[in-house]
Formats: C-alpha cells, sequence, structure tokens
C-alpha cells in the first residue's frame, strides 16, 4: 500500500472505530471468530484468506449486529458469530462482485481477481459462502442459518437481476430499488433483525430494526452509486466507474434519462449503447450538468431518515445514538 492510501484508510479507519468504540471488544472477538473458521492448512488458501482479512473494510454489518444487540437488548455469546458471519458472506459477494465488475482495487489493494485471476477469486468466494454457513451452523439452532440463508438467497438474485439487466437502458426506478433491496438491503436488514432477536428484543423491536436496516442499506448503496460516479478512487479505495462501463444504469442515470427530452434521452442511450471511453465522457458531462446528482443524494437521505425513524422504538442509550449517526454516515461519506 502508498503511504497516502495506508494514511486515507487508517483515517476513515479511526473515524468508524470512534463510532464503533460501544461495541470494540465484541467487534474485536468477531474479527477473531472470522480468522479462525477461515484458517486453512494449505499455504496458496491460506494467502488468499490472509489477504481479504489483513485490509479490512468499513465492518458495517458486523457492527449492526452489535449496536442492536446492545441498543435493543444485551450482547449474547452468539453475537460475536453472527457478527463473523455476516461478514463473511459480505466478503464473499465482494470478492464475486469484483469479478463481474472486472474491478482491479479493493479495499486499497489489489482485488483477488486482479492477484490471482478469476478461477481463484471464483473459490475464494465459494471458500468465504461455504465457510459462513458452516460457522452459522455451529449455533444451537437453525434460525440465523434460515434467516441468513434467506438473506442471501435474495442478495444473489439482486446480483443476477442487476447482471439481466445489463444493457437494458429502460430501466425504471422502480426496478432499480428492487434490484438494491436484494443486493444489499437484504443483508443489512437480516443484521439488524439478528442483532435484536438474539438480545431478546420483543418482537415489534425486531422488526422496527429490521426496516432500519432495511433503509439504511438503502441508502448505502444510493450513496455507492452516486460515489461510483463522482467519488475519488484514492478516497473509497476501490475502482470505481464500473456501473457505466458495465452498462448497469443506476439512480443518477435512470433520473438524467427520465428529465431529457425524448431526442435527448434517445441520443443518450445510444451513446451508452455504444459505449466507447469517449462515449462515456460525454455521459459523464451530460451528468455532471444535471440536477441528477442532487435528486439521488435526496433519494439517499429520504431512505436514511426512514432509518432514523425505525429508530423510535428504542429507548435513549449510547448505541441507539450511534445507530442514529450511522443513518447521516452512510449518505454522507466519501468512501
Ligand atoms: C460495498 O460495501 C458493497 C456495497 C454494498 C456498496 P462496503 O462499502 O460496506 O464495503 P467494505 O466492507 O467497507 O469494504
Ligand atoms: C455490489 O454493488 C454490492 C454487492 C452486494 C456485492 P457494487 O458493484 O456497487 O459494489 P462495489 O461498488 O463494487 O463495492
Ligand atoms: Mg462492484
Ligand atoms: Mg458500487
Amino acid at each position: 500500500m502508498s503511504t497516502v492510501t495506508q494514511r486515507k484508510s487508517e483515517e476513515i479507519g479511526r473515524k468508524l472505530s470512534a463510532l464503533y468504540a460501544p461495541i470494540a471488544s465484541e467487534l474485536a472477538e468477531a474479527e477473531g471468530i472470522f480468522a479462525a473458521e477461515l484458517e486453512s492448512q494449505f499455504p496458496f488458501v491460506q494467502q488468499l484468506v490472509d489477504h481479504s482479512a489483513d485490509f479490512r473494510g468499513k465492518r458495517l454489518r458486523p457492527a449492526l449486529v452489535l449496536l442492536t444487540a446492545r441498543a435493543s437488548g444485551q450482547i449474547k455469546p452468539d453475537h460475536a458469530v453472527l457478527a463473523a458471519v455476516v461478514e463473511m458472506i459480505h466478503t464473499a459477494t465482494l470478492v464475486h462482485d469484483d469479478i463481474l465488475d472486472e474491478s482491479l482495487v479493493r479495499r486499497h489493494v489489489a482485488t483477488v481477481n486482479a492477484e490471482w485471476g478469476n478461477e481463484a477469486a471464483v473459490l475464494m468466494g465459494d471458500y468465504l459462502f461455504t465457510h459462513a454457513f458452516h460457522l452459522a451452523a455451529s449455533l444451537e439452532t437453525t434460525l440465523a442459518c434460515r434467516w441468513i440463508g434467506h438473506a442471501t438467497n435474495l442478495v444473489c438474485e439482486g446480483e443476477m437481476q442487476q447482471v439481466g439487466n445489463r444493457g437494458n437502458f429502460d430501466l425504471d426506478e422502480e426496478a432499480y430499488f428492487a434490484i438494491i433491496q436484494g443486493k444489499t438491503a437484504e443483508l443489512t436488514a437480516v443484521c439488524c433483525r439478528l442483532g435484536a432477536h438474539y438480545a431478546g428484543a420483543p418482537e415489534a423491536t425486531v422488526r422496527a430494526l429490521d426496516d432500519y436496516g432495511r433503509n439504511l442499506g438503502s441508502a448505502f448503496q444510493i450513496a455507492d452509486d452516486v460515489l461510483d460516479l463522482w467519488g475519488e478512487e484514492r478516497a473509497t479505495g476501490k475502482s470505481l466507474g464500473t456501473d457505466l462501463e458495465k452498462q448497469k444504469l443506476t439512480l443518477p442515470l435512470i433520473r438524467l434519462l427520465n428529465t431529457s427530452s425524448p431526442k435527448d434521452a434517445q441520443s443518450i442511450r445510444r451513446l451508452l449503447a455504444d459505449a466507447t471511453p469517449q462515449d462515456r465522457v460525454k455521459v459523464r458531462e451530460l451528468l455532471d450538468h444535471s440536477e441528477a446528482p442532487q435528486y439521488a443524494w435526496a433519494q439517499a437521505e429520504r431512505y436514511a431518515s426512514m432509518a432514523a425513524s425505525a429508530l423510535d422504538v428504542l429507548p435513549d442509550s449510547p448505541c441507539k445514538a450511534v445507530l442514529r449517526t450511522l443513518t447521516q454516515y452512510v449518505v454522507r461519506r466519501s468512501h
């Protein structure tokens, strides 16, 4: 890692670490479980495992499990296991997603596909998925496996829907929201539901926190899609611009098409279909001069404020305050 990227990722790490302070020890425990579960006797496998473990992401999903648990009841030993499981599922989806997007950088370092090729990356993603369910099956009941299994089914369907809609320049907002609901919001929702349920929270609280996680996840993905167009790779630590390159229509572009005259929309569709680098530059210019980014941020804000309202069922506490801060963080982040 260069000194600049290292400094950047340490800075982000520090900000989030401060936010995660009330659950720091449980988060560290989850990281220990994560590493122990993935350990392999084979040096090549261990090398891939170390690569994904050394460079941590934002750890949003395990943090959600733990924060919702403490905000709605008590953190129990099962929570650290659940936190490790959801981070494993998330990491698996990223490893596979980077193959689909042909991304070269993730978490400030080379992606598994860039470093070891697609074959190793497919298998590494599988390794993470199977270990996640192997670990979840160590819990006393099958409930977590069922819930996480169901959420992961929907994540996969979301990603498949996205692939199926590549090059579909008529994709509308409703279809876009359904895709992000599947590929991103289902996982953040199940994190919060698990956190609350395993903490012994009443059913109404479990439902409200599911709602919180779902809306937070949608806001998070809309912001991610804006960052893919206007973010800085140095800050996000991952390859950007892949949505346009892969002809995936996201909210800003859908908005631009919806607000252009039929004739202009047709010429944008032609640029998207030909998709030479020069065509992409033209589309970007049109986006830059439109109100599409503001519109997309406003939609992200709308989901974030629905997430914040869902927290009303909780009594005031430090963890509730962090959950609320996260609703602002997801739409104001640059990484
Ligand atoms: C990236 O998730 C994938 C999306 C759902 C947008 P994160 O941005 O949470 O990735 P890491 O874990 O911090 O690297
Ligand atoms: C994929 O969305 C999110 C997943 C659920 C895997 P993106 O393709 O936008 O994620 P990034 O931008 O590569 O992290
Ligand atoms: Mg991607
Ligand atoms: Mg993205």
